[in-house]
């Protein structure tokens, strides 16, 4: 790995100290916070049992904390049993939180819709019943394919009251992506919509679907459709059944199933730099715990706070903090069908105004966008009841930040960069609120029980500060993934063999400075960040390759301004195709990337050639295409190359 030896070239010097105001209502104090380390420190067994005894409600408490006797397969609370939607509902409603709203949903055209704790309750329930009756139980696998809907998060807690295990797959992505996710997990039963909007266009859900299910000798018996758009869809006699249709007759009173706390709650797909994705699976106990513990610390999550997280339910994001987290600690949550510029550049700080949100996340990628439209679009909107800022998906460049922190957050509200990953379960890097000074591109330091480090390629700690290296977490936590679904040897292979089961490698550079802040440079691995979204290279290649009109694929990324990375496309044609015409074929392969993939998975731009750089072990050497794909001039080492020739030919 080249990328390593890197030194930061990012010089950013101001700090932001805490607001006194914000410290004072803070849930966590300085005092609390350094305790609160010392404790995870010193007796981890007790740190994490007592917070995991006052945060969650347990049905047969547990008696052990960690099992590391088969590490790195940790387990959490291993004996313990509870529920997770009846720890996001049920526990509510003997209290005044069951009369308050858990969510507020928001849809494109503006139409909103609210369901108190208690009103949620009752329809997951019944949602539940639903799913009962159509013979599915726990540990069956069910595959979500939604609109960001209230109808998503009532699907994914009935899977949860039952213990079946579900896997949303994003709306934005392709037939094809589908069919791999459900092929993957067997999934007894699809639950889709006939369609979903976007950006004021309609996105063919229930289609797709059918696409992916063309195929024989498919895992899904059922698929539950909702009507969202009304459009016109094919319903499979026997296979294909009505959401409303099914809710009818269901009964509201749905006994939630006890299950283990090592139990898997979900699988979530996520890229990597080889092969397919990769089912990332969640337990349920231990994530519970830190989706909700996160909630409080970075989030400072109160009662009376309207939170929003703007990410799509199918992301990590969406699962842990649009979903299980605000519902864990009882707090309101709005859910938001559409884009940030739809209807126009205001939409996000309309929102804000409409539904007096307090708390806002949101990616780097939105801020970048939003800040280029201009000042004038938040000028136009109240935004006092913002109080805290948050973002998550890729480094935020400081210049955004000081936007963000500026013009939304009237430099009241504290912004906090949150690292993680969808592996890790929940945030690992995070400021406190109302402890730590802030760092504009920085997501400062860990949180407490969490012991992240930087090493080098013998996985030694790195000395210095501006040096980077390998991002690791030396400490097992309870939100962490447990393996790699159906595949535990990619499990020990991706994260944990580098250094030999010492550490859980997340595969990102960081470099950390004086103060022990953390600065994550970026991925080590070929992935790339396109809008806070992860992408293998590897998968846009297979997509590329499997075009008729292509021999060979290599793709990198290069620096967007607004996605963060762009992609382009290095292809050799086939000797059939190399007389056709270059617009139409950039066109045609990137749609197919797009069918194969998703429309995010589309290159930016496609470059012909008749050779691509290669060591004499066949290799592809990306940091020259990349390198090209910049247009910078090629002043590394070339000697291990095959083909010389090849560089000079690109980079003309
Ligand atoms: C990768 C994880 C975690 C939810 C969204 C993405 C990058 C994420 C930050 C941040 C710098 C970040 C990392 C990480 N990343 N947050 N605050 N600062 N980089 O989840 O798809 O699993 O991607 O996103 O490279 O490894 P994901």
């Amino acid at each position: 790995m080249s990328g390593i030896q890197l030194e930061s070239i990012l010089t950013e010097a101001r700090v932001f100290p805490v607001h006194e105001d914000f410290a004072r209502q803070a849930n966590l104090n300085s005092e609390q916070y350094a305790a609160l380390c010392r404790r995870a420190e010193e007796d981890p067994s007790g740190f994490w049992g007592d917070l995991a005894r006052q945060e969650l409600a347990w049905d047969k408490p547990f008696t052990q904390v960690l099992d590391d006797s088969r590490a790195p397969f940790y387990r959490w609370f291993a004996d313990g049993e509870l529920n997770v939607a009846a720890n996001c509902l049920d526990r509510h409603l003997s209290s005044p939180t069951r009369n308050k709203a858990a969510l507020i949903w928001e849809g494109e055209d503006g139409e909103v819709r609210t369901f108190t704790y208690g009103q949620l309750h009752r329809e997951v329930s019944r949602f539940a019943n639903v799913l009962k009756k159509l013979g599915i139980t726990t540990g069956d696998r069910v595959a979500i394919y939604m609109p960001m809907v209230p109808e998503a998060a009532v699907a994914m807690l009935a899977c949860a009251r039952l213990g079946a295990i579900h896997s949303v797959v994003f709306g934005g992505f392709s037939a094809e992506a589908l069919k791999d996710r459900i092929e993957d997990t067997q999934a007894k039963l699809l639950i889709t919509a006939d369609g979903g909007f976007r950006a004021g266009r309609v996105v063919h859900l229930k289609q797709h679907a059918d696409q992916a299910l063309m195929r024989d000798g498919h895992s899904v018996d059922k698929v539950v459709v909702l009507r969202r758009t009304g459009q016109e869809v094919d319903m499979l006699d026997g296979r294909d059944l009505w959401w409303h249709e099914l809710m009818q007759d269901a009964e509201p009173q749905c006994p939630a199933v006890s299950v283990n706390a090592e139990h898997p709650l979900f699988v979530l797909y996520t890229s990597g730099s080889t092969g397919k994705p990769k089912g990332i699976v969640h337990s349920s106990g231990g994530y519970l715990l830190w989706s909700a513990l996160t909630m409080r610390w970075v989030f400072d999550i109160k009662p009376e706070d309207v939170y929003w997280c703007t990410a799509d339910i199918g992301w990590v994001t969406g699962h842990t903090y649009a979903l299980y987290g605000p519902l864990a600690v009882g707090a309101t949550v709005l859910l938001f069908e559409g884009v940030p510029t739809y209807p126009d550049a205001g939409r996000f700080w309309a929102m804000i105004e409409r539904h007096g949100v307090s708390v806002f996340y949101t990616a780097p990628t939105a801020v970048r966008a939003l800040m280029k439209l201009g000042e004038e679009w938040p000028g136009k909107y109240d935004l006092s009841s913002l109080r805290l800022l948050g973002t998550v998906g890729e480094p935020i460049n400081p210049e955004a930040w000081m936007w963000y922190y500026r013009v939304i957050g009237k430099e009241r509200c504290p912004v906090v960069d949150t690292w993680w990953q969808t592996e890790t379960g929940g945030h690992l890097i995070a400021p406190l609120p109302g402890v730590t000074p802030l760092k504009p591109g920085s997501c400062t330091r860990p949180l407490p029980g969490i012991f992240p480090d930087i090493v080098d390629e013998e996985g030694d700690p790195v000395q210095g500060t501006e040096a980077g290296g390998y991002l690791v977490v030396k400490r097992p936590w309870p939100g962490m993934l447990r393996t790699v679904w159906g595949n535990d040897a990619r499990y020990l292979e991706t994260y944990w063999a580098k250094f030999q089961n010492r550490y859980y490698v997340a595969g990102d550079s960081a470099h950390r400075d004086a103060d022990g802040y953390y600065w994550i440079m970026g991925r080590i691995d070929d992935v790339l960040n396109v809008s806070g979204h992860r992408l293998g290279t590897m998968e846009i290649e297979s997509a590329l390759v499997s075009h008729p009109a292509v021999a060979e694929a290599a793709v990198v990324g290069r620096p967007h301004e607004i996605k963060g990375e762009a992609i382009t496309a290095f292809v050799i044609l086939r000797q059939s195709h190399v007389q056709d015409d270059r617009d139409r074929l950039t066109e045609a392969l990137r749609q197919h990337v797009s069918e194969a993939i998703g429309p995010i998975a589309k290159p930016d731009d496609i470059r012909f050639t008749d050779n691509l750089p290669k060591t004499r072990s066949g290799k592809i050497m990306r940091r020259l295409l990349r390198a090209i794909a910049r247009g910078e001039e090629i002043t590394q080492d070339t000697s291990t190359l095959e083909n010389e020739e090849t560089v000079r030919q690109l980079g003309r």
